[in-house]
């Protein structure tokens, strides 16, 4: 099996304990245990889980999404999801449209299964939008599936459901498939544009989890709503690699799906109350160009007249102890993700140094 190894993840896993003002991640704080009301039955290994999920959790996703427990698929996190998703859908030969900038994941796991990805571009100066025309001159005899994120991954733009419905159209008129990572869309304010791509056309598969908006990585919680063809390949293939999900994850699963009421709130205060400090010192720098996030704990930047980042980041972990993500996992060179979850404080004083790093580094390469 061929495969492009996801370079990002093993970045992302060697720093985040590293020592160091951490901003390099995407996702929210966990939520203390007590918070979720488990119980000691919880724990209980020997529990009623059906094979593909227990029962409780497969009704709570079709009563979220409305559709039949045939649409619905668990997997180990939104990466599972996707996994299945890809396989499900491409063979060797076939095409994949993936935008871009976007999440790594996406890339292997097209290498993965023989297909050919190929880059939808979202743009700093289209709001990070893809162009359904631009798309509809991509999508060919071969081409199988769109992947998009929503929120994106990296920019945290929202797309807005309209402009997600001529997206899904596109593809629908030539019988592609959309897959949607919607895993960060829940940070939006409820009612405001976070309609899930599920509904828009029946060519769609929306991917999600309860890691990046809830903090619940550690569940490993994640599913897939799709058509039904698409989820019998996906369950033929969890029959392979992985036949049982684990029953300890599918109990306090059904705990943290009925506490996502109180817990949803919490990412967006952090955002609203955190955004403003970083939005204040962006602009405190003529030389940074930021995408404005929807939601979400991450801003995407660019630095003007820098051609690559991936040497500032490594200046700003080993001469400021500070860790970004630099562009060039996202197929940005220029740009970064700087995540702002951490305390004010730290915060400040992250930006501070990044400010510094930024300055040095310029000095030294004669950045204008
Ligand atoms: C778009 C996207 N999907 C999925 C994931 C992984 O999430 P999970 O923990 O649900 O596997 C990430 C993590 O960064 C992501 O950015």
């Amino acid at each position: 099996m061929d495969f492009e190894p996801f370079q990002y993840m093993r970045y992302a896993k060697r720093i985040e304990y590293a020592d160091g003002i951490y901003m390099a991640g995407s996702g929210m704080t966990p939520p203390r245990p007590e918070m979720l009301g488990f119980k000691p039955e919880d724990y209980d290994l020997d529990s009623l889980c059906n094979s593909y999920g227990d029962p409780r959790n497969m009704d709570w996703l079709c009563e979220h999404y409305r559709c039949g427990g045939e649409n619905v698929m668990l997997a180990a996190g939104s990466s599972g999801a996707n996994f299945l998703a890809f396989a499900a859908v491409l063979g060797a030969g076939d095409r994949v449209i993936v935008e871009t900038p976007g999440y790594p994941q996406f890339f292997s796991l097209a290498a993965l299964t023989g297909a050919r990805a190929v880059p939808l571009p979202r743009r700093a100066e289209n709001r990070f939008l893809p162009d359904p025309d631009e798309l509809a001159g991509l999508l060919d005899d071969h081409t199988r599936m769109l992947v998009l994120t929503n929120l994106h991954n990296p920019s945290m733009t929202a797309m807005p459901p309209d402009h997600l419905r001529a997206l899904v159209q596109v593809c629908a008129q030539r019988g592609v498939l959309v897959l949607c990572d919607e895993v960060y869309l829940d940070h939006l304010v409820p009612g405001d544009g976070d309609e899930s791509a599920w509904g828009m056309g029946d060519n769609v598969i929306v991917t999600s989890s309860l890691t990046k908006v809830y903090g619940l990585s550690g569940l490993r919680f994640g599913w897939a709503i799709a058509p039904r063809k698409v989820t019998e390949r996906m369950l033929d293939l969890a029959d392979i690699v992985d036949p049982q999900l684990v029953p300890l994850a599918q109990n306090l699963a059904i705990r943290a799906l009925a506490s996502l009421p109180r817990l949803r709130p919490l990412a967006r205060r952090l955002h609203e109350s955190h955004w403003p400090i970083v939005r204040e010192w962006l602009n405190s720098r003529p030389d940074i160009e930021y995408a404005r996030p929807a939601g979400g704990l991450t801003v995407w930047m660019r630095v003007r007249g820098m051609e690559e980042t991936g040497n500032l980041a490594t200046v700003l972990r080993n001469d400021f102890g500070t860790l970004v993500v630099p562009g060039e996992y996202f197929q940005s060179p220029g740009w970064l993700r700087v995540g702002y979850r951490i305390e004010p404080t730290a915060l400040r004083e992250g930006l501070s140094r990044l400010g510094r790093a930024i300055d040095e580094f310029k000095a030294h390469s004669h950045v204008s």
